[in-house]
């Protein structure tokens, strides 16, 4: 077992597994870290939904997309932004708890936080990892974990042993990411970012970031249901 700086060093994602079902024990583990995970005022409004039949793993793909590494993992972890618990609890000490926008935000930095250490328990025990936006259709799979108001699945991560070891992907150079004391010179950045993409940029961007792209209609779909499971924007 090695974490964590070669382990990070190593970084791949892996969208192909080999069947092999995770023991309980090794699960524990990357629960426990992810439990561990610093989260603001100690609040941890998320939660994990670990999926492992077959069945539901499926609707999950499904619900993505129809990314198979979703259905061949051994399991799949949904992470959600989960204020249902702490409303209750609010409920139960005479405390009125309304998530709102600056919750949210802060939420989704604590389940970026303890997914990010979930995936590097898992892979220093030799599992593969990848992520899996659920922003395109969080209410379905929503629907899927049967979650209820005040709950919002945010991402989740594929786990597996790896039937694959592709090569490590090209990173933007510490110039483009690191400044010392103040904000870097943006075009110095943009131009080694548009070096790191190369051919592919024209491709990427579009899809991600075109009017009509994935990213509008993702948007419209995730704010319909972050109305329908209570959280309010402002
Ligand atoms: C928030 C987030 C969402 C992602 N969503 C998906 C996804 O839906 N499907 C997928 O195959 N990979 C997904 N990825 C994995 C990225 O594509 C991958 O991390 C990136 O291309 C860099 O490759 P590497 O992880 O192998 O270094 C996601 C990663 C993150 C952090």
């Amino acid at each position: 077992m090695a974490c964590c700086i070669e382990q990070i060093k190593k970084h791949v994602s892996i969208r192909r597994f080999t069947g092999e079902p995770i023991p309980d024990e090794d699960l524990g583990e990357i629960l426990e870290a992810a439990r561990r995970a610093p989260t603001g005022w100690n609040l941890q409004p998320l939660s994990i939904t670990v999926v492992r039949s077959k069945e539901k793993l499926r609707q999950l793909a499904d619900a993505v997309g129809g990314q198979e590494h979703v259905a061949n993992a051994a399991a799949f972890l949904v992470f959600s932004v989960d204020y249902a618990k702490i409303v209750a609890a609010g409920e139960q000490i005479g405390v009125k708890v309304i998530p709102r926008l600056a919750n949210l935000y802060e939420a989704l930095i604590d389940v970026g936080i303890a997914s990010g250490w979930a995936a590097l328990a898992a892979e220093s025990l030799g599992y593969g990892i990848v992520y899996v936006a659920l922003y395109e259709n969080p209410c379905a799979v929503a629907e899927i974990i049967r979650a209820p108001r005040y709950v919002i699945p945010a991402v989740g991560l594929a786990v597996g042993r790896p039937a694959e070891q592709p090569q490590p992907r090209r990173r933007q150079p510490l110039e483009a990411i690191v400044d010392y004391e103040e904000y870097g010179d943006p075009r110095e950045k943009s131009r080694l970012v548009a070096e790191t993409y190369g051919a592919r940029a024209v491709k990427l961007f579009t899809y991600v970031f075109d009017s009509e792209g994935y990213y509008a209609s993702a948007s419209e779909a995730l704010q319909r249901c972050l109305r329908e499971h209570g959280f309010s924007l402002q």
